[in-house]
């Protein structure tokens, strides 16, 4: 919950210590993913992603098996973080915040208006725009796709039914490629936004008040 504190400090509370716990070891989570899943995508290159100097360049070359023992590591990590960060969210109704409402794309359009500077007057206040709703929840949605079309891949046999669900082991691979390719779009966006607010926004999402 967003509350003022109490006078002299004229602060709000405005990130619980949980939220940013999940947070910020999401990051290092997420590029360890990356990461080593680009060392096992250099083994089959499906999709023509990246020139041969990328691979070489960043060291990503002849390191299958490196790649899938962290991958199959951190995944269970990755994803222990993130059903703890939704179970908490749901339960202490932070999610109040984060869920787009009603009217919610008309007042993210007006956010978009107001970015590209087109609209001049100020944007009510809240924790977060609905912009920032629908890309906060997106990427929880992304984080969830992931999940299921990685397991999906990982246990094809035995996870049968969630080939059902993506639609066969090729498109569970392209999903969980493409949502890869999202992280690093989110994640641009992300941090062009955070900078455009500013140090005390930023620093919330540590110390929890602004
Ligand atoms: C250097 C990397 C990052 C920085 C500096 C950063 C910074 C921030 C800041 C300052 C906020 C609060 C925004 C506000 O109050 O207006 C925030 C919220 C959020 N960030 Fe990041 N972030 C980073 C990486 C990521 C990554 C990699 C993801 C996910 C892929 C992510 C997902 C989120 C989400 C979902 C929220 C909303 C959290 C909530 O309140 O429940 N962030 N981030």
């Amino acid at each position: 919950m967003w509350r003022p504190w109490s006078f002299p400090f004229q602060m709000m509370q405005k990130h619980p210590l949980a939220i940013r716990w999940f947070h910020w070891l999401n990051f290092p989570l997420l590029s360890l993913m990356i990461w080593s899943g680009l060392l096992i995508y250099w083994a089959n290159d499906a999709f023509f992603a990246f020139p041969d100097w990328f691979y070489k360049r960043a060291n990503l070359e002849f390191r299958l098996s490196d790649g899938m023992q962290y991958h199959f590591l951190f995944m269970w990590l990755f994803a222990i973080n993130g059903v703890a960060y939704v179970t908490y969210t749901a339960l202490s109704g932070e999610w109040r915040a984060l869920i787009p409402g009603r009217g919610a794309f008309a007042q993210a359009f007006q956010v978009v208006l107001h970015d590209l500077g087109i609209r001049k007057e100020p944007l009510p206040v809240a924790k977060y725009n609905a912009a920032q709703q629908f890309a906060y929840t997106g990427v929880v949605l992304m984080g969830l796709g992931s999940l299921v079309t990685g397991l999906a891949i990982y246990r094809p046999v035995q996870l049968g039914f969630l080939h059902a669900l993506v639609g066969g082991y090729q498109n569970a691979r392209t999903i969980h490629f493409l949502l890869t390719v999202s992280y690093v779009g989110f994640f641009l966006v992300h941090i062009a936004q955070v900078v455009r607010a500013g140090w005390s926004n930023f620093q919330a999402m540590v110390t929890g008040h602004e």
